[in-house]
């Protein structure tokens, strides 16, 4: 009797502390689901958060996550597709590096059955149905916000002619070519602006560090008026440089800028960075409802995009929804 009590007492005090954590368990049969995950790399704290809002998101559901990094090579990705492929997992998410050469290890998984949720980049294929459905920026928007704001800079200033130099993304890869067609879709018809310049930074710190010194080599330093980079980390580089050879960032030369990392919206507000451009690399709680819908039979939209926008030196800064990741 006295240990029926005292079993009693235990399932009461259990039951109380589950209700104390005050979240909600994830529904039991979610853990039979695995979802096999190819994320390209480790470039940027862009692609970090976007990793840690995966595997966070995957918990929370009570999904299994199978996650294979790639380490910015395509054909590691490619392995990685194969191996959950013959693992038969339910769902396959991946960001694809590039934009081509995914056809043949697509027709294997639709082959085999297993649906593909495409994250934060896309596919140049000529069948769509090869993928169930895309989440991610829309990367044009992305790069006509920066042109507009480009524009609205250049008005303010009364400016008649702006030299720019772009430090572009990893070469043939979606943010790459459609922040660069949103920006020049808007600037190409003003005759204001040239960009004097295009140059590879793969999205990378170090490389934006080196880009930066080869533009300054190349167009001296009063050659150039604005500095475009595809990413934070790459103009967190270029700050690096633009330090060492006192030249006033934000000043001598606009700096505009997509992400929205801390380090970048804190150089905003301390006027290093004129325009940071949101990208937001918390994707995970998106695809997770994207995987329980897909496994539940629902039919799921071809193209999800999250809402973003764009901070700048024209905005009230002090403003707390102007905010870094
Ligand atoms: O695909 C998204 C881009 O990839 C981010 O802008 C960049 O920081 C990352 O490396």
């Amino acid at each position: 009797m006295r240990r029926g009590i005292a079993l009693g007492l235990i399932l009461i005090l259990l039951l109380g502390l589950s209700g104390c954590a005050g979240k909600q368990e994830p529904a039991a049969d979610n853990a039979s689901i695995v979802v096999g995950f190819s994320q390209l790399g480790s470039e940027s704290s862009w692609r970090i958060a976007n990793t840690v809002s995966m595997e966070q998101a995957a918990k929370e559901a009570g999904f299994s996550l199978m996650m294979e990094n790639a380490n910015q090579k395509q054909e590691k990705q490619i392995d990685a597709i194969r191996s959950f492929i013959a693992y038969r997992v339910d769902v396959i998410v991946f960001s694809p590096i590039v934009e081509t050469g995914w056809d043949n290890v697509l027709t294997e998984a639709k082959q085999a059955g297993i649906p593909v949720i495409l994250m934060d980049r896309m596919i140049e294929t000529q069948d769509d149905s090869l993928y169930t459905a895309y989440i991610g920026a829309d990367f044009y928007a992305e790069g006509q916000r920066a042109g507009e704001y480009l524009v609205r800079k250049a008005d303010a200033l009364g400016a008649e002619h702006l030299r720019i130099a772009e430090i572009h993304g990893t070469t043939d890869s979606t943010p790459m070519r459609d922040r660069q067609k949103g920006f020049m879709d808007v600037i190409s018809g003003d005759p204001r602006f040239t960009v004097i310049d295009s140059v590879d930074g793969d999205f990378l710190r170090s490389k934006g560090e080196e880009c930066a010194q080869q533009l300054l080599k190349q167009h001296g330093t009063e050659g150039i008026d604005v500095i475009y980079s595809h990413n934070d980390s790459m103009m967190l580089g270029v700050l690096d440089v633009l330090d060492k050879k006192k030249i006033q960032p934000g000043k001598d030369i606009l700096l505009i800028t997509v992400d929205g990392e801390k380090d970048a919206v804190d150089a905003l507000k301390a006027g290093r960075i004129n325009c940071v451009v949101q990208c937001t690399p918390d994707l995970g709680p998106a695809v997770m409802d994207l995987v329980r819908d897909l496994t539940a039979g629902k039919e799921l939209p071809k193209v999800n995009h999250p809402d973003e926008g764009a901070f700048s030196d024209f905005d009230n800064l002090n403003d707390p929804a102007v905010e870094g990741f």
